[in-house]
């Protein structure tokens, strides 16, 4: 059986300990799709669109991974792709209850769906996007913390609204 894993997020940006996930899962499954969505509780700094292009060129080129994006609920996203797997990145015990909760309202509403964790390098688990986007407006360096491409992007985008 072809065993397809989906991780989703909102990945404004995309981290390299977004990255250290995705590479880590790919390697248990016999592909992985990072499933870029809005999150209602969230106003982006990047687009849909920019978000996947810059995830797409954050990736080694030889990897089982592809990136898509999707609209609705996550459990009827994993089903129309035939997934029973969905991926969530584990940093610290901070973010348990909210991930606690999310998986098991995604078993409730799809009993088939099995969420998965996965817990990232140690020297990722301190970094959330939205940390990275205050360090990138501040002028502080993201170096080592985002791919080459989103730290361009991130400049970029900070140039453009100041
Ligand atoms: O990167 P994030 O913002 O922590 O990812 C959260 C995300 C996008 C995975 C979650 O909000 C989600 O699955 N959204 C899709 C809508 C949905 O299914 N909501 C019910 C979740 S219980």
């Amino acid at each position: 059986m072809n065993r397809l894993a989906i991780y989703p997020g909102t990945f404004d940006p995309f981290t390299n300990g977004h990255l250290d996930i995705a590479l880590r899962s790919v390697r248990l499954f016999d592909s992985l799709v990072i499933a870029v969505t809005t999150n209602a509780k969230k106003t982006p700094l990047f687009s849909v669109p920019e978000r996947k292009e810059l995830i797409k060129k954050s990736l080694p080129e030889d990897v089982n991974i592809s990136v898509e994006s999707f609209d609705g609920l996550l459990v009827d996203y994993a089903e129309k792709r035939g997934s029973i797997i969905v991926i969530r990145g584990l940093r610290a015990v901070s973010d348990f209850e909210y991930e606690l909760q999310m998986a098991l309202l995604n078993r409730r509403l799809k009993p088939s769906i099995e969420t998965i964790f996965k817990m990232p390098s140690e020297e990722y688990s301190f970094l959330t996007s939205s940390a990275v986007k205050e360090i990138a407006l501040l002028g502080g360096c993201v170096d080592g913390l985002v791919p080459a491409a989103v730290k361009s992007a991130l400049i970029e985008k900070f140039k453009e609204k100041n």
